[in-house]
């Protein structure tokens, strides 16, 4: 099944500027690329036309739904230090934000690809009983949340309430797939602080940020929390055979991980470090700090100690299986950064060291 005409809602952020270039490399059909900031979107193929829009915005949803025949809605605010900093806007941009867009859609038959996201598994992957499971499957486990007062969740709950809106439009007939991603990773993700965005982004680039500028990696509470890290190129490959299998995912919940690529975070920052001290030999040693959460996210945050997808359902209806090992991902990632960023370090180092 080819789409003529897809909606790329959120295309200028990390996973979205990778996926607007996949889809239209595999399909060669329009898409319409929407997001409040281009700039990531590298891809400057002649069939994806460009919009700057809120997702909000009730005549965007009114153009989209009307030209495309599938929308794909990534939109959000993903990044954990924002969760207990600012939750209203979380919970906006996760859930209120986008229910013009769901209505929309169901009530135009447009078919939704909604990515949702690992997290509203929650604190750890337990059955409906309560039991400890490996693995986090989409229709097996318990979402488990922390209390309201820990505003970490706030994320997770959103994620979790337009998964219940999208589901009830489905049985009344909206044809939609949630993606629940886990962990993904790849060049041109999220920013650097001081450079091009501010605050705390995830922990890939904030330990690219630290060995750019010599400082002590951080490890939130000793770095012992587990993640399943995914190359984004799997990602892309998954997502393409979901646009494919309208039918074998429709009013479905699918898993997209890695979970051959676990790991602490503690492992994660010390081979980051190892590609990095490859790329640039004269660099000095990378060093490690262990801080509290508290301090790192302030009051409010939580943490997911462990986060392995199941994803046999994802290899049943889709054929796929991610390829990539953490050693496979990580020099193109960390040259990314390198040549992205390092100049611009270098010169800003230069200015505060002439000013002082
Ligand atoms: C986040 C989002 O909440 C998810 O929705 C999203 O799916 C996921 O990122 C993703 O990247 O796909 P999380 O894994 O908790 O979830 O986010 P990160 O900020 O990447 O943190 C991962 C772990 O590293 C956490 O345990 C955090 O405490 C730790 N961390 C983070 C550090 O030890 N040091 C840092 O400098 C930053």
């Amino acid at each position: 099944m080819t789409p003529e005409r897809i909606a790329v809602l959120g295309a200028g952020g990390f996973l979205g500027s990778h996926l607007v270039a996949g889809l239209v490399e595999r399909f060669g059909c329009s898409i319409d690329a929407v997001d409040i900031d281009l700039e990531k979107l590298e891809c400057d193929d002649r069939r994806v036309r460009r919009i700057t829009a809120r997702v909000e915005e009730p005549a965007l949803v009114e153009e989209v739904t009307r030209r495309s025949t599938l929308v794909l809605s990534l939109t959000a605010l993903c990044n954990p230090a924002l969760y207990s900093s600012v939750p209203l806007d979380v919970i906006d941009a996760n859930f209120t934000h986008l229910l013009p867009l769901v209505r929309r859609c169901a009530e135009q038959h447009v078919r939704l690809i909604h990515f949702s996201t690992a997290e509203v598994y929650g604190r750890r992957a337990l059955d409906t009983d309560g039991a400890a499971m490996a693995e986090m499957n989409e229709d097996a486990s318990a979402l488990v949340l922390g209390p309201i007062a820990k505003q970490r969740w706030s994320y997770a709950c959103a994620k979790q309430l337009l998964e219940r809106v999208i589901w009830a439009h489905g049985e009344a007939g909206l044809p939609f797939t949630i993606i629940r991603p886990f962990n993904t990773i790849g060049t041109r993700m999220d920013y650097l602080p001081g450079i091009d965005g501010e605050g705390t982004p995830r922990v890939l680039a904030c330990f690219m940020s630290q060995l750019l500028r010599g400082e002590p990696l951080q490890l939130v509470d000793g770095g012992s929390q587990r993640r399943a890290f995914m190359a984004v190129a799997d990602l892309v490959e998954a997502m393409c055979r979901v646009v494919e299998r309208g039918t074998a995912c429709d009013r479905q919940i699918i898993n997209l991980g890695n979970p051959q690529n676990e790991m602490s975070i503690a492992e994660l920052g010390q081979a980051l470090a190892a590609e990095f001290g490859r790329q640039l030999p004269g660099a000095p040693p990378a060093r490690f700090e262990s801080v509290s959460a508290d301090h790192f996210y302030g009051p409010g945050y939580e943490d997911s100690q462990a986060r392995v997808p199941d994803i046999a359902k994802a290899r049943r209806l889709l054929g796929w299986m991610p390829r990539q090992s953490l050693s496979d991902m990580l020099p193109a990632i960390v040259a990314d950064y390198v040549s992205r960023y390092g100049p611009r370090i270098s010169a800003a180092a230069r200015s505060q060291a002439s000013v002082a």
